[in-house]
């Protein structure tokens, strides 16, 4: 039996495919590479380049493929482009979760993980912000995730389908082995623009704000590594697969950091300086944004082995230099 992981080329999507390797399992990718990359993807698990809502490809893959589980990643994932081309978004992350969770419905797939996030609180007024909070996104990319985890709930109510939604925090770091990490051209999330930062490949950086009511006046978030976040995945495959209920969960550590206190870890692990402009505030941008984080504990059985910043930055400075100077290794 195989697990179907769309988005299986990308950043998050393809640390699963890695674990679920390591864990000896059997990995069919479905990716229109768009953002990700075929040389991401392993040579052990099957790669189909195609759109996650094409049922000519899903019927290509049943034929060859006994699917069990199906974790999706697959999305447009960049905030402020959501604001720019809502309907793009609701289609690309909405619609097409809606044709996928079809599908399962339709060939008697039961377990279903589903990528969600932290943008489905929106500004919370209180930090940590738990489950139980009502979710309120306040942009395109929050409410169309959010409908999907609605879309979920309403469908394992009538069918034999099961969910877990994982709601990401900051997801930042990189592989420990150092087989992948962020390698999305432009990205704009904190830790990679600063590495870059310090390894020269960007003038400086800018801080998006100094104005808000946190202690040093700049944004904190819940930085969670990458691999820490996939092992919740694994942990709720394995409850999925042995009947266990639906859930809804934060991923995140409980804690936050500052852009700034980012910021000096950077510049402390790379041993470079760098110019930091202090700017106005980004649009969208809560004050802080901190996962309350004992529920993915408790239900799942969840133990971070990587919640330390300076460790998170090290993995993704080895990462971006690797990336920047070609030697990462090609997976196929
Ligand atoms: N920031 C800077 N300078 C930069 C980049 C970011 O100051 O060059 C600041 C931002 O203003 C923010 C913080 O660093 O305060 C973190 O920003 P990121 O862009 O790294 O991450 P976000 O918190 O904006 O976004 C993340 C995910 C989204 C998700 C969101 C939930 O990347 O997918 O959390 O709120 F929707």
């Amino acid at each position: 039996m195989a697990i179907l992981v769309t988005g299986g080329a990308g950043y998050i999507g393809g640390h699963m495919v890695l674990a679920l390797l390591d864990a000896g399992e059997e990995v069919v990718v479905l990716d229109d590479l768009s953002t990700g990359f075929a040389w991401a993807v392993p040579k052990a698990a099957h790669l189909v380049v195609g759109d996650v809502a094409d049922s000519a490809q899903w019927k290509e893959i049943l034929a060859k493929h006994r699917i069990e589980a199906i974790a999706h990643f697959a999305a447009k994932i960049v905030v402020p482009d959501s604001v720019a081309d809502p309907l793009g978004y609701y289609f690309s992350n909405t619609v097409k979760a809606r044709a996928l969770a079809e599908f399962a419905v339709r060939n008697g797939i039961k377990n279903f993980i589903f990528s969600s996030t932290a943008a489905v609180y929106g500004e919370p007024a209180v930090n940590p912000i738990f489950e139980t909070a009502q979710p309120a996104p306040i942009n395109p990319y929050g409410r169309s995730k959010l409908m999907v985890e609605w879309m979920l709930e309403d469908t394992a109510k009538v069918h034999s389908l099961s969910y877990v939604a994982l709601r990401y925090f900051n997801v930042a770091g990189a592989d420990p082995k150092g087989r992948l990490g962020q390698s999305t051209p432009n990205a704009t999330h904190l830790i990679k623009v600063a590495v870059q930062a310090a390894l020269g490949m960007r003038a400086g950086m800018d801080v998006f704000g100094t104005d808000y009511p946190t202690p040093d006046g700049t944004c904190v978030r819940d930085y969670i590594q990458v691999s820490d976040l996939i092992a919740a995945h694994l942990l709720a495959l394995g409850h999925l697969r042995r009947g266990g209920e639906s859930l809804v969960l934060n991923c995140g550590y409980g804690h936050g950091n500052s852009v700034r206190e980012v910021i000096d870890v950077v510049k402390e692990i790379s041993g470079n300086d760098f110019e930091v402009r202090l700017t106005g505030r980004r649009a969208g941008d809560p004050a802080a944004l901190v996962a309350g984080a004992q529920a993915v504990r408790e239900r799942l059985g969840w133990k971070p082995s990587y919640n330390d910043l300076a460790e998170i930055v090290r993995q993704a400075y080895r990462w971006e230099r690797k990336l920047r100077d070609g030697t990462f290794a090609r997976a196929r």
